[in-house]
C-alpha cells in the first residue's frame, strides 16, 4: 500500500519501488516505530484531536501488531516502502478508519527521526555494557599481571621497562573515555523530535510534552526544521564508534605482534585462533586482525554520514534515508568486535619469561643509569652523555650495562661505584617508577580500583 495515493495516476514502477524502499534495513526499528505511534496516538486522544476510544483502539492494534511480528504471525512485507508505511498499512487493514487516523498531525519526517533516536538510544545501552565488559577483563588482566615486567616502547624500539598491568591499563583509560563519550552522545540525542511534523509543526493543538514524557526523553527539539533534518546524533555516534575502533585496532595490532615468534609475549587460546589450510604449524590471530580490519568499515560509515549530510538544504531530503545503513552498520560492527575481542583477551595467556627477556636486552635501563649519576650530583645532560658512551662501549664489546665491569664504568666517569648494578636492575627500574600514572604495581592496583569503581553499576 502506498501512503501517497490521490495525487498519482499510475502505479510506481518496480525499479523505482525497489530503489526507493528502505524496509530491508529499517524493519529492525519496528518496535521503536510502534512505541512512537502508541505515544502519538495517546497524545492525540488526550488533546482531543481524535476520540479517546479511537486512540485506545489504535494503541491495542499496534500492540497486537508488535506481538504478531515478534512471534512470526505477521511477516514484514519487503515490498513496502518502509517500516512506517508497513505498520500504518497493517493497522488500517486491521482497524479500518481508526487506523487511518493515526497519522494525524504527524509526518514520516518527524516519525523517522524519532524512531532512529529511540533505536540508537537503546543500542548505546548495549554498547556501554559491552565496553564495560571489556574494561572488566582489562582490569582483571592488569591485576593478575601487575608485577610482570615487559619492555615499554617508543618508535617500536625498546625504551624503558614497564609492567604488563600498566600497559594494558593504557587501553583501560582509552575505553573509559569511550564510555563517557557514549554516555554523552546518548544524553545529547535524548530530545523528542515528534511534533515537528513534515518541517513546520502543525496547526492541530498537539501537546509535545505528553509524547516527550511517554517516550522517556529529557526534553524536546526546539526548532521543527532542525527536528526533522538533524542527523548530528548519527554522526556523533559514528565518531564515538570510530574512536572505539581506533582503540581496538591499536590493541589488536599489539596482540598480533605479541603472538609472532619474534615477540612470543602471549599465546591466544585455541578457541580464539585459527589455523592455515596449508601450513600445519600456523596459529593465526584472526580475531585481532579482523577487528583491526573492520575499523575501516566504521570509519567508512562515518564518512558516509558526513558526506550525505553536508550539502542538504533544510529540511528533510530523501538523501537522509541513507543515514540508516551507515549508522546501523557501525553499531553492528562495533558490537560484534567487542563481543569477539573481550573473550579473546580474557583467555589470552602471557609468557612473562619472554617479556622479561626482551626487557633485559636493548639497554632499556640506560635512562636509569643516567638517573643514577644525577642522584650522585651530575647534571642530567652530563649523565646522559656518559651513559651514551657506556652504551657504545657495551655494543662494541658485546656486553650489557649489567655485565660491564666496574673498571670500564670508572674509565668513563669516576663517580660510578658498585651501587650502579642495583640501580639498573630490571626490577628496580620498573618497580621504582612510582610517580602517579606510572608502571609500579601499587599504581596498577590503584588504577584498577579506580576503573572498577567507575564501571560498577
Ligand atoms: N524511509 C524514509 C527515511 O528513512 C522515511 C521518510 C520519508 N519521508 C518523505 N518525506 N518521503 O528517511
Amino acid at each position: 500500500m502506498k501512503l501517497w495515493t490521490g495525487r498519482f495516476h499510475k502505479e510506481l514502477s518496480k525499479t523505482t519501488n525497489d530503489f526507493n524502499s528502505s524496509i530491508s534495513f529499517d524493519s529492525r526499528m519496528f518496535k521503536e516505530d510502534i512505541m512512537g505511534s502508541i505515544a502519538h496516538a495517546t497524545m492525540l486522544g488526550e488533546c482531543g484531536i481524535i476520540d479517546k476510544d479511537q486512540a485506545s483502539i489504535i494503541c491495542q492494534g499496534l500492540e497486537q501488531i508488535e506481538k504478531d511480528i515478534e512471534n512470526g504471525d505477521l511477516v514484514i512485507d519487503m515490498d513496502a516502502e518502509d517500516i512506517h508505511t508497513f505498520i500504518e498499512g497493517e493497522l488500517t487493514k486491521r482497524l479500518g478508519d481508526a487506523g487511518k487516523r493515526l497519522h494525524t498531525a504527524r509526518s514520516r519526517n518527524d516519525q523517522v527521526a524519532l524512531d532512529v533516536k529511540l533505536y540508537l538510544r537503546n543500542q548505546i545501552n548495549e554498547l556501554i555494557a559491552l565496553v564495560k565488559g571489556l574494561l572488566e577483563v582489562i582490569c582483571n588482566k592488569a591485576e593478575t599481571n601487575a608485577n610482570v615486567i615487559m619492555p615499554g616502547y617508543t618508535h617500536l624500539q625498546r625504551a624503558q621497562p614497564i609492567t604488563f598491568g600498566h600497559h594494558v591499563l593504557a587501553y583501560g583509560e582509552m575505553l573509559l573515555r569511550d564510555l563517557s563519550r557514549l554516555q554523552d552522545c546518548q544524553r545529547r540525542m535524548n530530545t523528542n523530535p515528534l511534533g515537528s511534523g513534515a518541517l513546520a509543526c502543525t496547526t492541530y493543538p498537539i501537546d509535545r510534552t505528553i509524547t516527550t514524557k511517554l517516550l522517556g526523553f529529557d526534553g524536546m527539539t526546539n526548532n521543527s526544521l532542525d527536528g526533522v533534518s538533524d542527523r548530528d546524533y548519527c554522526i556523533e555516534l559514528a565518531s564515538v564508534l570510530s574512536i572505539i575502533m581506533v582503540h581496538l585496532s591499536r590493541f589488536s595490532e599489539e596482540i598480533i605482534m605479541w603472538c609472532s615468534w619474534e615477540f612470543k609475549f602471549v599465546e591466544l587460546d585455541d578457541a580464539f585462533s585459527t589455523g592455515s589450510s596449508i601450513m600445519p604449524q600456523k596459529k593465526n590471530p584472526d580475531i585481532a586482525e579482523l577487528v583491526r580490519g573492520k575499523s575501516g568499515r566504521v570509519f567508512g560509515d562515518l564518512t558516509t554520514l558526513l558526506t550525505v549530510m553536508k550539502g542538504i538544504a533544510l529540511a528533510y531530503n530523501k538523501d537522509m534515508q541513507e543515514d540508516k545503513e551507515a549508522i546501523f552498520d557501525a553499531v553492528d560492527t562495533v558490537k560484534m568486535c567487542l563481543t569477539a575481542f573481550t573473550p579473546m583477551l580474557d583467555t589470552m595467556k602471557l609468557i612473562p619469561e619472554n617479556m622479561r627477556k626482551a626487557a633485559a636486552g636493548g639497554f632499556i635501563n640506560a635512562t636509569d643509569c643516567a638517573d643514577y649519576l644525577v642522584k650522585k650530583g651530575l647534571p642530567f645532560r652530563d649523565a646522559y652523555k656518559a651513559t651514551g658512551e657506556l652504551v657504545a662501549l657495551c655494543i662494541d664489546k658485546g656486553l650489557t650495562l649489567e655485565t660491564l665491569p666496574m673498571a670500564e664504568y670508572k674509565a668513563v666517569c669516576d663517580v660510578f661505584d658498585d651501587g650502579v648494578y642495583d640501580a639498573i636492575s630490571l626490577d628496580r627500574c620498573a618497580m621504582e617508577r612510582k610517580a602517579y600514572g606510572g608502571p609500579a604495581p601499587e599504581n596498577v592496583a590503584a588504577q584498577v580500583n579506580r576503573i572498577k569503581e567507575i564501571i560498577k553499576d
